[in-house]
């Protein structure tokens, strides 16, 4: 086993341990979720956040070019030679200023970090550089995932550019539009199943089970690794403060449990004096995490984390067919596989969660893209949540907060387009099935006839 890091067992109580290379991504003695861990003493971490700004300079250094690999010492699970990046993490942590009334929070203080830059539109690439170096150092030719349409885009392309084979598991009818030319245009084996993304999440796993396929979810821990440089980012945004909150979307709860774990680590090693607190936020139509936690009572616990209310909830949840249906179709997922991790960052960062309406992601995502970078649906909640925990009281007016845009504005054209064009939005079938009635910031276009006069005078109404 190397010294320098392994898998474990994220329960304390079990602790397994396996090898780094192993690709099972399940603990051997009790089934649960593994971390990768590290033995710090034996890496040369710095003793700044700060120092990693040096690599800055060196940007034709594919490694400290990537927004990922700059902070190579807080992953360093396998040797240089091994890491893959196509450049991933060029993000921008961007001070909203425009959405500052929108969001009743002080301009100076709303920050949104814009992770639709990445070579494939989204947040995954951070991960994708973790795990396809995963990949490439255990000698795997072939990957496989299942997704809502940005993980099976960012496999898609890493694959092609690693030059492995991909197969992606995406519910038929179910993904955006940006996201499923992206999965064909870069050449992955495109398997669309009759179900939701919770039956693809399953398959996939068996699949993967008989033909020995890579896993590239993010029950794969080194997805998370990758994912975790998100929150290095956003502290070299903000000169390496921390913010008061980080507010983000839940789908498969990756991305939450893996800035938990980025402040755990930082923590442990004195590279900050406190964690930021955390908000997750569920679409109201996909809301297993918020129902779990706010409704339920679940924690962390230290690793005891109530194995048999999930399990009633989800045999309540399957005898009332209760599905998760919303138009941010990114997070339209009824069982998050990382719950527990998720649980886990809740705890360390002092964390709530949230629903917010189809309605406030749509309009949420409207002022987004008014204030200058645009995001797609499932973004937006973490604006909508944000309006919500201000209207609460519980954030601050004056609190420095970050919501983290997962997804490029180009991902899904259709909501973006029908929202700004559709009349009468409320009476489409495919708004009615999720309730939406009336948004509030279309920017409809205008029709003219093709005579100067009439243009001018469109032009200056
Ligand atoms: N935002 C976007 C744009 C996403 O694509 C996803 C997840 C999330 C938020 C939720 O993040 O899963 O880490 O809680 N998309 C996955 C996919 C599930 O298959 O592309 P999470």
């Amino acid at each position: 086993m190397s010294e320098v890091a392994w898998q474990e067992c994220i329960n304390p109580a079990c602790g397994a341990k396996v090898d780094v290379e192993d690709q099972s991504f399940a603990c051997p003695k009790c089934g649960g979720l593994m971390d990768v861990k590290y033995e710090w003493k034996l890496i040369p971490v710095p003793k700044r956040m700060k120092e990693f700004a040096n690599r800055w300079g060196q940007r034709n250094e594919p490694l400290n070019f990537s927004g990922v690999w700059r902070f190579r010492e807080l992953l360093r699970f396998a040797p240089e030679k091994d890491m893959v990046t196509l450049g991933e993490g060029q993000t921008i942590l961007q001070n909203a200023r425009g959405l500052a009334d929108y969001v009743d929070v002080e301009p100076h203080n709303i920050f949104l970090q814009y992770e639709g830059l990445n070579p494939s539109g989204s947040f995954k690439d951070n991960g994708m550089a973790g795990a396809f170096t995963h990949a490439k150092m255990v000698g795997a030719k072939k990957v496989a995932c299942a997704s809502t349409g940005n993980t099976s885009a960012a496999v898609a392309l890493f694959a092609s550019a690693a030059q492995m084979k991909a197969v992606v598991f995406i519910g038929s009818g179910k993904i955006a539009f940006g996201k499923l030319a992206q999965a064909l245009d870069y050449g992955a084996k495109t398997i669309q199943i009759e179900g939701d993304f919770d039956v693809c999440m399953q398959r996939v796993q068996q699949v993967a089970g008989k033909l020995g396929l890579y896993m590239m979810n993010s029950i794969n821990p080194f997805r998370l690794e990758g994912q975790k440089t998100i929150m290095y980012r956003v502290m070299e945004g903000l000169n390496w403060q921390v913010p008061d909150w980080i507010i983000c979307p839940g789908g498969n709860l990756g991305n939450s449990s893996s800035f938990g774990k980025a402040f755990l680590e930082l923590r442990k090693l004195k590279l900050i004096d406190r964690v930021p607190r955390l908000a997750v936020i569920n679409a109201a139509g996909a809301d297993t995490l918020y129902r779990l936690v706010e409704k339920e009572g679940m924690k962390w616990n230290d690793g005891a984390c109530d194995p048999e209310l999930e399990q009633r909830f989800f045999e309540q949840m399957d005898a009332e067919k209760r599905g998760a249906k919303t138009l941010a179709s990114a997070i339209e997922i009824n069982r998050p596989v990382n719950l527990p991790k998720c649980l886990r960052a809740l705890a360390v960062c002092d964390g709530l969660v949230r629903t917010v309406s189809e309605e406030e992601i749509l309009d949420a995502k409207a002022m987004v893209g008014r204030t200058g970078l645009g995001c797609e649906p499932a973004s937006a909640a973490s604006v909508a949540g944000l309006r919500q925990l201000r209207g609460e009281g519980i954030i601050g007016k004056n609190e420095k907060v970050v919501c983290i845009l997962t997804g490029h504005a180009l991902k899904d054209p259709n909501v973006t387009v029908d929202y700004h064009k559709e009349e009468n939005l409320g009476a489409m079938e495919k708004y009615q099935r999720v309730g939406v009635k009336k948004v509030s910031f279309a920017n409809r276009p205008v029709l003219v006839a093709d005579d100067l006069e009439e243009i001018i005078k469109a032009v200056q109404e």
